[in-house]
């Protein structure tokens, strides 16, 4: 339910209990003091209106040009073609696999933009950031799902990413959840950006996570959502849908991406990488605060989509 209200200049709704927004259109600087810095997620309706993938990325596009191409489920490899198939012929009671994720996507990046303005500046493509940091993470993947499926597990972005969402076919339902509320969401003792429950609607297994605060708003093609840094969120699948997710990687998640990287090299046992990793991104956020003062990092360089 969307409740209408007027705010400056610009038609803003808000969910039911006001949390995210939806707005028609947001310049850099209201999105900055809005909903950046403060990471609230916020919903663009019709954002996507001019990219060619709208109209051109469709079930039967993947499926008479792509269908080779190869998928990944749940860290498994599958062929494009087949699970398409699958989720077309799925419904909500016998949900198709999910997630199902192109990262090798290179080819098809002319159909991704214009870039939002929103989403820039962006780190990850710097040459001045140091190779394996984004291992675990691909900067640029399209989502395929069929009605029912869902996100198997409650988690926020890893490395601290921020994440954009572009919705260009079908709708999905995304539920965030206000921060600060991690002792109701089971959180995994050794991935700290993951739940451990395997199924958010088991209300006996999981009692507390009913307690928390949560916001749910539903993408419809064409729409965007800023997913900020560090803030939990499950997806529904509506119906069949294909989504486009990015990272973005600027100042304000920046000290949480270095803490981050440097976890995750000390998890590795790579102690003295973790060393000079930490000292080094710490000198390079400030390099970059300075020079995304003059245009730097706003290239139209998605970064290399990992294959993997
Ligand atoms: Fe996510």
């Amino acid at each position: 339910m969307r409740i209408a209200a007027a705010m400056a200049n610009d038609e803003i709704a808000t969910d039911r209990d006001g949390w995210v927004d939806e707005v028609e259109q947001v310049e850099p600087a209201r999105f900055r003091a809005r909903y950046l810095l403060p990471r609230r997620p916020v919903v663009v309706r019709g954002a996507l209106a001019a990219w060619p993938a709208r109209h051109r990325f469709t079930p039967e596009f993947f499926l008479e040009h792509h269908a080779d191409r190869t998928v990944r489920v749940r860290g498994r490899p599958y062929r494009l073609g087949d699970i398409v198939g699958q989720q077309l012929r799925s419904d909500a009671e016998h949900p198709a696999p999910y997630p199902c994720t192109l990262a090798d996507c290179s080819d098809l990046l002319p159909d991704l933009g214009p870039r939002l303005a929103c989403g820039q500046p962006n780190r990850h493509t710097s040459p001045l950031m140091p190779k394996g940091v984004f291992d675990l993470v691909n900067h640029l993947e399209i989502f395929f799902g069929g009605p029912g499926s869902g996100f198997p597990y409650l988690h926020y972005d890893m490395l601290h990413m921020h994440t954009w969402i572009a919705q260009v076919y079908g709708a999905k339902e995304f539920t965030f959840y206000e921060p600060g509320q991690e002792d109701l969401l089971y959180v995994h003792p050794q991935m700290p950006w993951m739940s451990r429950m395997d199924d958010v609607n088991d209300r006996e297994r999981w009692p507390s996570l009913q307690q928390a605060r949560r916001h749910s708003v539903v993408l419809e093609a064409g729409d965007a959502a800023f997913v900020p840094c560090g803030v939990w969120h499950i997806t529904r699948c509506i119906n069949m849908n294909i989504t486009v997710a990015f990272d973005q990687l600027e100042a304000s998640n920046w000290r949480e991406f270095t803490r981050d990287v440097v976890a995750e090299e000390r998890r590795k046992g790579h102690r003295a990488r973790a060393g000079w990793l930490g000292a080094y991104l710490a000198a390079l956020g400030p390099l970059f605060g300075v020079t995304e003062r003059f245009g730097a990092n706003r290239g139209a360089d998605w970064g290399v989509p990992r294959v993997h």
